[in-house]
């Protein structure tokens, strides 16, 4: 669509990436979701401080307003997240706006932020996808890997280098 841009997320960004990170762990889309959650130290830490030194991302604008996310943080071992896989390899999250979803917004995002880990000349990025999601869709068509199993989910990882 000739209307959506994609531009490095900045600092100024952090409500939206905060409303993004309560798309991402309420991907099924429940009414009773419990938007607390989000201050739980587990998904705080995708989010809190934003933007850190080392933080990176991509937001689409649609019509001149943000319509979705992508973003990758390194989260040490010590404060894993969900997708960890090594210090020196940040990890993703991805999520659109209902209301634009079905517009390859998604597959745009995740494109832009594995090309700007490839500039920054990462390993690699991770994440977590829970069963079910058809996330994972994405993540596979971009070279994502299984690396690990943690309960209901799969950690993938997007290697750059052997
Ligand atoms: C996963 C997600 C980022 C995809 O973004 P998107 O911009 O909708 O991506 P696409 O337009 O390529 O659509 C993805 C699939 O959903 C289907 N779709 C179409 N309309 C849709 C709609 N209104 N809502 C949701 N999905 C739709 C598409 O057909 C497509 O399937 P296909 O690849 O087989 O054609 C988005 O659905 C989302 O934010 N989900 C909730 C958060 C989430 O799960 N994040 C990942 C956590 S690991």
């Amino acid at each position: 669509m000739t209307d959506i841009a994609y531009r490095p997320a900045t600092s100024d960004d952090a409500a939206f990436l905060r409303r993004m990170l309560a798309e991402a762990f309420n991907w099924r889309g429940d009414s009773d979701f419990d938007p607390a959650v989000l201050n739980r130290p587990e998904a705080a830490h995708y989010i809190d401080g934003w933007m850190t030194a080392t933080d990176f991302g991509v937001i689409a604008e649609r019509s001149g307003h943000p319509a979705g996310a992508a973003w990758a943080r390194f989260l040490p071992a010590s404060d894993r997240g969900y997708g960890y896989v090594a210090d020196n390899i940040p990890e993703l999250t991805l999520a659109v706006a209902p209301e634009h979803r079905g517009n390859r917004i998604g597959p745009a995002l995740l494109e832009a932020l594995v090309d700007q880990g490839r500039r920054l000349d990462l390993p690699g990025i991770s994440l977590s996808v829970e069963d079910g999601n058809l996330a994972r869709k994405l993540y596979q068509r971009q070279g994502f890997i299984v690396v690990g199993r943690d309960g209901d989910s799969d950690t993938l990882l997007k290697r750059y280098r052997p």
